[in-house]
């Protein structure tokens, strides 16, 4: 199949690499022109500046030049074309909905390239950034506006998580397609013949609006569970000392109707699609005079919790953030990513800057760059100038007063022996992701540990007990709550 993938970003430029490992001829189309220059070369450090994904620079270089095509113009390969998968950016706007500047802008000049057509072959336009419900007919409309001749429309939401987005493409877990007519969906079933019948994935044909809403109902939904343990779950376990999470988790989840997904703690879900697309569903069924009472407590939960554990600190460790140096480790939105978008640390920042920090030192394996493009404002410097960005968790500790680890990386795991190597007590431990597996050492030793989902643990008072009444850290603290 002849295949364009319009926008090559987290979702275009692996969905582009793996269509062209099954044989197509895939033509990956972007406005900028860095990055496609960046990904012409071939080159892993330069791919993996614009998206970091384990795998995909290697799926690249394995198919570049042979079915796998980067190009700024299209203008010359729309002749013969199959199909096209739209997969640009929908951030979105103020008021929630969504922004769909870049995808117009896209269908607009698709759509007066494909009128200029020399064949009549049927070409069918796949939506696989999330639209709203409704937008497959709107692309329809534009492609009727400038006269394009037997072009079918379809939705095929992208469900990918960022990390494992190669993986994640060659299996996923079901493959929704929406389309009006079997010629389109015959199209798509060519397209993805690999995944038709298959054992495993669930292959569904439905119309473009069900396909629109599926993406839709999905993020809420796991944007539901993780609020849901993060607003229920944590403040429990944060109320009352004994209760482990760990064990919560378990004895929750081992009920087959009840899903273990999302069910952890955090400071929050970050990412450029979980917040986005409730805000804009919020927006949608607002526009139908339709209640979203459940989606709004969701996204303020998940929003609030993002600098939760800044306002913890203050009210149950008394810890006054004026004037002290932070050690902030983890800055992309989750592990094995560079993605900044929507990212907890981004809340973290503008909580502890409000506060009077004196300095931020933060530290992540793959966002630091990104970060820095982000929080680099020469007008505003004497708030951001604050930031400085260091090489390892350890050199950011150093000199620090307090520590907040915000993203999940696996090497935050083995941070005990660091910080203990590092700085001494008092110090204040404040833990985002529940990373450090032998808090209690670290609390015995008298440094302060405040986990989401735990209460706080105040060293110099576990200290203070005498050796025979220290059964485990673990009951030390006494938690005051806050809103
Ligand atoms: N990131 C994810 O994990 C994820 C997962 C599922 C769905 N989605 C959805 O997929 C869509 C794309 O998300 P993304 O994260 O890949 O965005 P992105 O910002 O990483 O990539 C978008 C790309 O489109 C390009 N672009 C913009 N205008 C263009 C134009 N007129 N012509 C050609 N290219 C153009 C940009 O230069 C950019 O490279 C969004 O709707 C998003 O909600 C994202």
């Amino acid at each position: 199949m002849k295949i364009i993938v319009v926008g090559t970003g987290f979702v275009g430029l692996p969905h582009a690499a793996v269509l062209s490992e099954y044989g197509h001829e895939v033509h990956a189309y972007d406005i900028d022109e860095a990055r496609i220059k960046a990904y012409k070369s071939g080159e892993r450090t330069r791919i993996e500046r614009y998206v970091n994904e384990p795998g995909l620079a290697a799926a690249i270089s394995e198919n570049i030049n042979r079915y796998l095509f980067f190009t700024t113009d299209i203008s010359n390969v729309v002749e013969g074309l199959d199909a096209v998968f739209l997969c640009l950016n929908t951030p979105p706007n103020r008021d929630g909905s969504s922004d769909l500047s870049y995808y117009l802008n896209a269908a607009h000049h698709l759509a007066d390239l494909l009128a200029k057509r020399q064949d009549k072959k049927r070409v069918v336009l796949v939506n696989k950034s999330t639209v709203p419900v409704g937008t497959a007919r709107l692309l329809e409309n534009i492609m009727r506006e400038y006269g394009v001749e037997n072009v079918g429309v379809a939705a095929n939401p992208e469900f990918l998580a960022q990390g494992n987005a190669i993986e994640g493409s060659r299996r996923p877990d079901r493959i929704v397609l929406g389309a009006d007519t079997e010629e389109d969906f015959q199209i798509l079933r060519r397209v993805y013949s690999q995944f038709v019948n298959h054992v495993r994935i669930r292959y569904l044909e439905t119309t473009p609006e069900t396909a629109e809403a599926i993406k839709y109902m999905a993020n809420t939904l796991l944007l539901t569970y993780i609020s849901f343990w993060n607003g229920v779950g944590g403040r429990l376990a944060e109320s009352y000392g004994n209760i482990r999470m760990e064990d919560l988790k378990i004895g929750v989840t081992s009920d087959s109707r009840i899903s273990t997904w999302g069910s952890y703690v955090s400071n929050g879900a970050g990412g450029s699609c979980f917040g986005k697309d409730i805000q804009s569903l919020i927006y949608q069924l607002n526009q139908n005079g339709r209640s979203t009472d459940l989606l709004q407590a969701v996204y303020n939960i998940n929003e609030y919790q993002k600098s939760y554990l800044v306002d913890r600190a203050i009210h149950e460790a008394d810890f006054n953030f004026n004037q002290k140096t932070v050690a902030l480790l983890g800055l992309a939105f989750k592990k094995r990513t560079n993605d900044m978008r929507d990212s907890a640390a981004l809340k973290v920042v503008e909580s502890l800057l409000a506060r009077g920090v004196h300095s931020i030192r933060a530290y992540d394996p793959l966002a630091a760059e990104d970060a820095q493009t982000i929080w680099f404002n020469p007008e505003d410097n004497h708030l951001f100038g604050r930031i400085s960005y260091h090489a390892n968790a350890k050199e950011a500790i150093q000199g620090s007063d307090a520590l907040f680890i915000s993203t999940d990386w696996e090497e935050f795991r083995g941070l005990s022996r660091t910080i203990e190597t590092t700085v001494q007590p008092p110090y204040l431990v404040i833990d985002g992701r529940r990373m450090l597996p032998d808090f209690d050492a670290l609390v015995a030793q008298g440094y302060d540990y405040l986990p989401v989902g735990g209460v706080l643990l105040c060293g110099a008072q576990y200290q203070k007990q005498p050796a025979n009444s220290q059964p485990s850290a673990k009951v030390v603290g006494e938690t005051k709550p806050i809103a």
